[in-house]
């Protein structure tokens, strides 16, 4: 089933949601050489305390792995598709791509969202990743409407990678958010014909996350039994937001 949320719900969401949105901006903009991704965590944690939040992630039980998420942030570095773990050891440099992945819960309510940053000059190809995987995001976006289907979502995501020739990693997807951090429907970032291809309604409030590799979709699960990275050691990019279904259209709650 998935749950409609009610005006005053949506409120509440987007209170959460303005939370991860200036964490994130301020994580953004520390963000450089030298700064190591425990550097992040720890700001990351002291922000979410003081706003009288609670990190989404850590201690999130994930069924798939059968452990407990131990920390707030999920920093994924340059072949890192999701769930990379913050470390002191991890320090980033010139040429590097990190995204920072984060949720909160807020009176009741979880607000969820990841960027990609680059650290200081990248290469082409790479700038074209990350700008490709944000522009996917924002069409999937503007198809959050009430009337259209979640594949027109899907499906979105997927036309826009695959047309500028990059690809779509399958084993991780988007998902509803409420008072749950996880809630149906499942989001893949590509129609899966197996899947329901539900009517968007209002009050629906989708985590859309499209996850893009520059080389080949395969991921494996590195030694730390957390992190996935692409198995060509090619780049990969991430981007997120949750947007609630409403009649004026597409209501990002983790943007400004
Ligand atoms: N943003 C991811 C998601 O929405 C990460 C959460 S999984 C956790 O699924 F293990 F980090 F908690
Ligand atoms: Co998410």
């Amino acid at each position: 089933m998935i749950v409609r949320k009610t005006p005053a719900e949506l409120e509440k969401m987007r209170r959460s949601g303005m939370l991860v949105c200036q964490v994130l901006e301020r994580l953004s903009s520390m963000v450089r050489e030298g700064v190591s991704t425990l550097d992040l965590e720890v700001e990351a944690e002291k922000m979410i305390q003081e706003a009288g939040a609670r990190p989404a992630f850590k201690g999130y039980y994930v069924p798939a792995i059968g452990k407990k998420y131990p920390f707030v942030l999920c920093t994924s570095v340059n072949d890192e598709v999701v769930h990379g773990m913050p470390s002191a050891k991890r320090i980033l440099a010139k040429g590097d791509v990190v995204s920072i992945d984060m949720g909160a819960e807020l009176d009741g309510y979880f607000g969820d969202s990841a960027v990609t940053v680059p650290v200081g000059e990248v290469d082409e190809r790479t700038k074209r990743l990350i700008e490709v995987t944000r522009n996917a995001l924002e069409l999937a976006i503007d198809k959050v409407r009430p009337g259209n289907r979640l594949f027109d979502v899907c499906g979105t995501v997927e036309r826009h990678v695959v047309a500028n020739g990059f690809t779509i990693v399958r084993e991780f997807v988007g998902h509803g958010i409420g008072t749950q951090l996880h809630e149906e429907p499942q989001v893949p970032n590509y129609v899966d014909r197996k899947n329901e291809n539900p009517r968007l309604k209002e009050g629906m409030v989708l985590a859309v996350e499209p996850m893009v590799n520059a080389g080949k979709a395969d991921t494996r699960i590195l030694e730390d039994g957390w992190t996935a990275a692409t198995r060509d050691g090619e780049y990969s990019a991430h981007f997120e937001h949750c947007v609630a279904v409403t009649s004026n259209g597409p209501w990002v709650l983790t943007r400004s």
